[in-house]
């Protein structure tokens, strides 16, 4: 999943797609995923990523994990931080342009750390060695809106059935209440279980794109799976 959403412009903007409602190869394209071991090999600079991770679990104490997957500028991370005292937060973004902005290395708290990384090696790696998180947030994923970009989306992507078990509870927002919608159909194939979309409640913004969307009037929407 590379980045296409650079330009601020993009980030007010409505999602429009070609999509009627949920993907009409959704329900196959899981299955295929649900009977495929996904065993793409690890980038180098993602197994990196990975032991800096590994490190800082063995050096530390703390209750449990948080992963904010897809950071960007790690908004998101920090002020998880500050809300959890107890837990380390890990932030994990493909940019590291976004990862650095504003003298973030500076800003960051204590319990929390930032890598660089792509998340469909660093969840498998976590999964592989045992590191669950108590909670999962995945804020403001590329909505890729055309219906030839399902594949691209998390639940269109051969990773997805790890997901299942890395986290208790795994927390989505987006501005594109579609992309949700399919995450919960694809959930639903892969645990049985049902959750549905909810209209998102702000009284703070979690991250940047929701500051930029929440400032431009746009309806943003919440799923939480457990
Ligand atoms: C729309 S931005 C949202 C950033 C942040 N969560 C927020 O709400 O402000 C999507 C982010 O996902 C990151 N991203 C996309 N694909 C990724 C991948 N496979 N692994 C890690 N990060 C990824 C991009 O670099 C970008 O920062």
């Amino acid at each position: 999943m590379s980045n296409n959403d650079s330009s601020d412009q993009y980030c007010s903007k409505i999602v429009t797609t070609n999509q009627a409602g949920i993907h009409q190869n959704l329900d196959d394209l899981v299955q295929k995923h649900v009977k495929t071991d996904y065993r793409k090999p690890y980038q180098e600079h993602n197994l990196e990523a990975f032991y800096l991770l590994q490190k800082q679990i063995k050096s530390s104490t703390y209750q449990n994990l948080i992963l904010d997957s897809c950071c960007g500028t790690a908004m998101s991370s920090f002020k998880l931080a500050e809300q959890n005292p107890s837990s380390l937060i890990v932030g994990v973004d493909q940019s590291i342009h976004r990862l650095s902005k504003d003298g973030n290395e500076e800003k960051r708290p204590d319990n929390c750390l930032l890598l660089r990384a792509n998340c469909e090696d660093l969840w498998r790696l976590c999964l592989e060695n045992n590191i669950t998180f108590e909670k999962h947030y995945i804020l403001y994923p590329n909505p890729w809106p055309k219906s030839v970009h399902l594949k691209r989306r998390w639940h269109g992507h051969p990773v997805f059935p790890v997901l299942k078990n890395l986290a208790k509870r795994t927390e989505l927002r987006s501005n594109w209440r579609l992309y949700l919608e399919e995450f919960a159909v694809a959930w639903k194939l892969l645990t049985s279980r049902e959750f549905t979309v909810d209209s998102l409640k702000l009284d703070v913004s979690l991250t940047l794109f929701e500051k930029k969307y929440s400032a431009s009037g746009q309806a943003l929407y919440q799923l939480i799976v457990e």
